[in-house]
């Protein structure tokens, strides 16, 4: 009797690589470039004070608490607070796509500075009802700091008229 070794033969498996160019994100829409270190540091100097002497580390690192529940980049995503681009300049609760509570959509405020101040002081006793549930930053300098910061990052265009899309100064 012939025996028959059985060879499992590995076919040489044909690697296929399907590593082509990755896709973008297909449902969002266009996002602006993040800006440059000279629009930070042009935006940072055209606030009012005590904006424009914020100390953006600072203000980074204090970002820090609002990292687990926000997003700040250009069409980030919501996480369990909205998106923070664009926000100043956005009516509060005013972000399409997020469930807001019902004391946030009422606000009847648009966010700028003044505003953000007083809620991150104390954001439930600034507005009952709120679900942000953080408990604030005390320290004033904090706020001023994590401000700027904000102002920066977010895409906030101090000369820009209302509404005007991005574009580039005139002159
Ligand atoms: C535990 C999660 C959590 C943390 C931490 C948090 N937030 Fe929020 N934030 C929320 C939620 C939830 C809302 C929506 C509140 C509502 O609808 O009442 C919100 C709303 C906001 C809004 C209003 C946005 C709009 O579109 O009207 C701002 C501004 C904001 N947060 C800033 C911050 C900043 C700055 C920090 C850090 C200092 C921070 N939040 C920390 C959860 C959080």
């Amino acid at each position: 009797m012939r025996r028959f070794n059985i060879l499992a033969v590995a076919t040489a498996a044909a690697v296929v690589t399907a590593c082509g160019p990755s896709e973008p994100a297909k449902d969002a829409p266009p996002a602006p470039p993040p800006p440059t270190d000279a629009e930070k540091a042009a935006v940072l100097a055209s606030l009012p004070a005590p904006y424009n002497t914020g100390d953006l580390e600072n203000g980074q690192r204090k970002f820090a608490l609002c990292r687990s529940c926000h997003t700040i980049t250009p069409g980030g995503p919501n996480l369990t607070g909205p998106n923070l681009y664009g926000v100043f300049g956005r009516k509060a609760g005013g972000l399409d796509g997020y469930t807001y509570s019902e004391a946030l959509k009422k606000a009847g405020f648009v966010w700028e500075a003044a505003h953000l101040d007083a809620w991150l002081a104390d954001p439930r006793g600034y507005m009952p009802g709120t679900k942000m549930t953080f408990l604030g930053i005390k320290e004033a300098q904090d706020r001023v700091d994590l401000i700027a910061y904000l102002k920066v990052e977010t895409g906030f265009k101090p000369t820009e008229p209302a509404g005007a899309p991005a574009a580039a100064p005139a002159q």
